[in-house]
């Protein structure tokens, strides 16, 4: 059994800020990050557009800031939260840049901030198109410059240890060596980041299953708010039921139009924000051009733009469009929505603290109250990074060591492997039927149906898991399995159309 103070599953913006505090406050203690790929694989890694944050108070402010998040999160927003991170955020963005994060800057030397869907003032901090990648390089420098963090990438985190509703550690398999083992924590911190993989069809990394969400649901942590997915009006089109190419809706506040294939500029019949109204609106604006049309996508036109200016911006975008034939001064770019956040998760309080005892979430796997029904463009970053503090904050003066328990291990490894070509094809079964009923538009006869595959898929593999060797797929595969039907059932329950929700 490994024993640690502090552990960590998840090396995006979450957990490593989270990590780098608490390992410099408390020298004497040992912080252990757990991560599933090698360290820097994320989401944060691939965020483009930036971290909205009120970091000039001339023309915007923090009330602006706060009016646009409630406005998109469609009365669900807990406004107390909104208004702690927003008035939080800029001295978390601050940290990040004296962690030697390098923002973009305008002629006169101050942050260049660049605007997105739902936004009424300029307020996006990035770093051109690759804001998730420099963060990432950034904080990921940092940490392992901190002697009591120890990484260990290619552990993928199984099942939370629980007794009496309190959080022990972990049960973990080494990637490399198919060993299981046994984490012992003090605190476990989960910071696993996304679910797109549970769609197929997504801006998400292949790491992005929703092991967290899975994990805490078994452990009987409370959840909400799961039927509020976030799809994206921007990705690249593609037939393929893959991880797809982000095209930033800052693409779109540096002034790009919508526009049908009869060249229509749609959006403008919608919302009178055009192409910048919230993302749910743009989304669900697209899938009716599409149903009512037959069309398969629709398309940016940057065509009109200073391509200098553009190139300058989002080189990274235009580089991949390029890559594939579309060069942006003279073609449209065909895009459709595709899934791209979860704003519901694990229930926390404004300390990160879960329903569970000693264990806590942060990031895109946590439900905080900022995003209500919708989350606003590149608040997501924002809202890592002001609880990741908070729950440092709160360790800071909450801290007590509980190592003594004993814990039993979970099992020794089975050699018999099960067959992997039922994980791959039930992977993609799963995706496809996520895609197809779960979508930007749901009805309950199709969430009925899928429910019940779901449990059928949750049956089987709850019965082989036990007499064979435990992989990673497999366990992804029961996480998404979980993840689904999380989805499912809060869907199913709601009855109001409310942000990115529809039903009828
Ligand atoms: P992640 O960064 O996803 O990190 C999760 C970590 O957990 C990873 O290291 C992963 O490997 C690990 N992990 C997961 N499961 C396990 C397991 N079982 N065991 C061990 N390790 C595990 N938001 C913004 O605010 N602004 C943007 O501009 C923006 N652009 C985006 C662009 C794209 C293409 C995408 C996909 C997202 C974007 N987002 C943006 C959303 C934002 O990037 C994410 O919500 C945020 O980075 C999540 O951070 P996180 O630390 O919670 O999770
Ligand atoms: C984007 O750049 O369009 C993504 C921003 C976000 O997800 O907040």
């Amino acid at each position: 059994m490994k024993q640690t103070h502090y552990l960590v599953i998840g090396s995006g913006i979450a957990g490593l800020t989270f990590a780098i505090k608490t390992a410099s406050h408390f020298p004497d203690k040992k912080v252990t990050i757990i991560t599933k790929s090698n360290a820097s694989e994320s989401n944060t890694k691939y965020a483009q557009g930036g971290i909205a944050v009120v970091m000039n108070q001339i023309e915007d402010n923090f009330q602006k800031h706060i009016e646009d998040t409630l406005i998109c999160g469609d009365g669900l927003c807990d406004k107390e939260v909104v208004k702690m991170v927003v008035t939080e955020g800029p001295k978390r963005v601050q940290e990040l840049i004296d962690w030697g994060t390098h923002f973009d800057k305008n002629k006169e030397g101050s942050l260049d901030l660049g605007k997105e869907g739902g936004h009424s003032e300029n307020r996006v901090v990035h770093h051109k198109d690759q804001t998730g990648y420099e963060i990432e390089r950034a904080i990921l420098r940092k940490a392992h410059l901190q002697k009591n963090i120890e990484i260990l990438d290619f552990h993928f985190a199984i099942d939370l240890i629980t007794k009496d509703n309190c959080c022990l550690g972990i049960y973990a398999l080494n990637e490399i060596t198919n060993e299981i083992l046994t984490f012992q924590a003090d605190y476990t911190l989960l910071a696993t980041g996304g679910i797109g993989q549970v769609y197929g069809h997504t801006t998400n990394p292949e790491i992005a299953t929703g092991d967290g969400i899975a994990m805490a649901k078994r452990a009987n942590a409370t959840l909400k708010n799961m039927e509020f997915i976030q799809f994206h009006p921007t990705a690249l089109f593609s037939k393929d039921l893959t991880s797809t190419f982000l095209i930033s809706e800052a693409v779109r506040g540096f002034g790009a139009y919508l526009r049908n294939k009869e060249g229509n500029r749609f959006m403008l019949n919608y919302d009178k924000r055009g192409e910048l109204a919230s993302r749910d609106i743009v989304s669900q604006c697209i899938e009716k051009e599409l149903k009512n049309s037959g069309n398969e996508c629709v398309y940016l036109d940057c065509t009109h733009l200073d391509i200098i200016s553009f190139k300058n911006h989002f080189p990274m975008i235009y580089e991949r469009c390029y890559d594939i034939g579309i060069v942006i001064e003279k073609d449209w770019i065909p895009v459709v929505p595709a899934q791209h956040y979860v704003c519901g998760g694990i229930e926390v309080d404004c300390n990160g603290k879960t329903s569970i005892k000693n264990l806590f979430a942060c990031g895109e796997c946590s439900h905080t109250g900022l995003h209500g029904a919708n989350r606003l463009a590149s608040n997501s970053l924002l809202e890592a990074l002001v609880y990741s503090d908070r729950i440092f904050n709160y360790l800071k003066v909450h801290t007590k060591t509980n190592l003594t328990i004993n814990i039993p291990n979970l099992r020794t490894q089975n050699n018999q492997k099960l067959d992997a070509n039922w994980v791959i094809s039930t992977r993609k079964k799963l995706q496809i039927l996520m895609q197809k009923n779960v979508g930007i538009v749901r009805n309950n006869q199709s969430l009925e149906l899928t429910k019940s595959q779901l449990n059928s898929w949750k049956t089987e593999i709850e019965s082989l898991k036990s007499n064979v060797l435990l992989t990673k797929e497999m366990c992804e595969l029961e996480n998404m399995i979980d993840t689904s039907l999380l989805i499912v059932k809060h869907s199913l329950k709601r009855t109001e159309n409310k942000g990115g929700f529809v039903k009828n």
